[in-house]
């Protein structure tokens, strides 16, 4: 049994730690970001904001390499997952579900709600469901479309959706719906080459951005989808109320977040700058890193090698350690990590390391990993960062 040694001494509170915020999102928010917030709000139609969210459209394209309509509205990822349906399948239309966590089956409630059919294919938590069986349930059934979660943040599995959508070519009639919240500008996702026709995230993940924003990108066979169906029951989410505006900005249907959207565009240009494909690099060479160095200290990770997203790691704590009292020492370390999902709460805590980070931000909050450990007996002091500081000089 492992012993927490922790009472609360000299030295713990006589400077006030920072706190790294390493929740799967929020992710931190740079000065540069956070200062477009704090600026003096102006009218939407004004011509600087119009320009403004005009950049945002137009660059946005860019980061995934489409050339397809976009959407960026406030709201929440969950608001992404229901616009993305809504718009392209009515009541009684079949979709397939494919599941590797917590936020893939979140689709099987949205879709349930609106009288969709909803088949499921789940792997099991940390593993990947294979393509051949995709495949040959696809068969079997004439679906509309079907729904694949990049990263799921409950597992830290990342989907093989290139080879998804390669796949999916042998079924064109089918709508190809992918969950980018925990992966876009983190993980590799071209909407074109990848043959993606709906591809959504939120702004409080590898963008950087503070939560409130939905950005949704729609293709060519996505929008005839739309077209088809008619009028639909949904008011807010609807693709053809919005367009009109994401054509012209200074068209009022509702009021968009005007300092969300100026904080985007910082964020934008902060990924412009790094250069997409490095940025994406950068998140590889962070989550490998990252991912060592947490198994140097012992602790498993949830997903298979084979399936580790960049931008997220779902650490298994060894026998012993509890959780809530982890993650509080922790956060007196000057870190904060989430809390595991399902059937996984209490067993693992999830750390994003996606964004606008740095190298400062990972050694040190391994180190803060370091330190909490030490306090439950476990002296692992310097050898994690040890790790970190050889994968990221390679
Ligand atoms: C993969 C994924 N999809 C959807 C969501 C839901 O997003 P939100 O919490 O912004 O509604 C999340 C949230 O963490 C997520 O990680």
């Amino acid at each position: 049994m492992v012993q927490y040694m922790y009472i609360l001494k000299h030295g713990d509170d006589y400077v006030k730690t920072k706190k790294l915020l390493m929740i799967p999102g929020p992710t931190p928010v740079s000065r540069s970001i956070q200062d477009q917030m704090g600026r003096e709000t102006i009218a939407f139609s004004d011509v600087n904001f119009v320009n403004d969210f005009n950049y945002c459209l137009r660059e946005l394209k860019g980061i995934v390499k489409s050339d397809s309509e976009v959407f960026v509205i406030s709201g929440s990822g969950t608001l992404a997952m229901e616009m993305s349906l809504a718009n392209v399948l009515k009541k009684g239309d079949n979709l397939l579900v494919v599941s590797h966590g917590y936020f893939g089956d979140r689709f099987i409630d949205i879709a349930k709600n609106k009288g969709i059919n909803v088949d499921v294919l789940s792997a099991e938590w940390g593993k990947s469901v294979p393509i051949d069986l995709i495949r040959e349930t696809l068969k079997k059934k004439a679906y509309n479309a079907i729904t694949v979660t990049h990263v799921d943040t409950s597992t830290g599995v990342k989907a093989d959706i290139k080879s998804i959508g390669e796949m999916l070519r042998e079924f064109p009639e089918i709508i190809y719906i992918v969950d980018g919240v925990c992966a876009t500008a983190g993980e590799e996702e071209y909407m074109n080459d990848m043959n993606i026709d709906i591809l959504f995230t939120a702004s409080q993940k590898a963008f950087g951005v503070a939560p409130g924003l939905l950005i949704l990108w729609a293709n060519e066979k996505a929008m005839k989808a739309r077209e088809r169906l008619g009028a639909i029951s949904e008011y807010f989410v609807d693709f053809n109320n919005w367009l009109p505006i994401m054509h012209e900005p200074s068209k009022y249907f509702a009021t968009p977040s005007v300092n969300l959207i100026w904080a985007l565009k910082e964020s934008i240009r902060l990924i412009n700058e790094e250069g997409i494909e490095n940025r994406i690099y950068r998140h590889e060479l962070f989550g490998k890193a990252y991912q060592k160095s947490l198994e140097e200290l012992g602790f498993k990770i949830l997903a298979d090698e084979r399936y580790r997203a960049n931008t997220l790691s779902n650490v298994l704590y060894p026998d012993g350690i509890e959780d809530e009292l982890f993650r509080n020492t922790l956060a007196i370390e000057g870190v904060q990590v989430a809390a595991g999902l399902g059937a996984f709460k209490g067993k693992m805590f999830r750390i994003g390391h996606m964004g606008n980070i740095d190298k400062h931000d990972l050694i040190s909050s391994i180190a803060s990993i370091e330190r909490t450990l030490y306090k439950f007996n476990i002296d692992k002091l310097s050898k994690g960062v040890n790790v970190i500081q050889k994968e990221l000089v390679k």
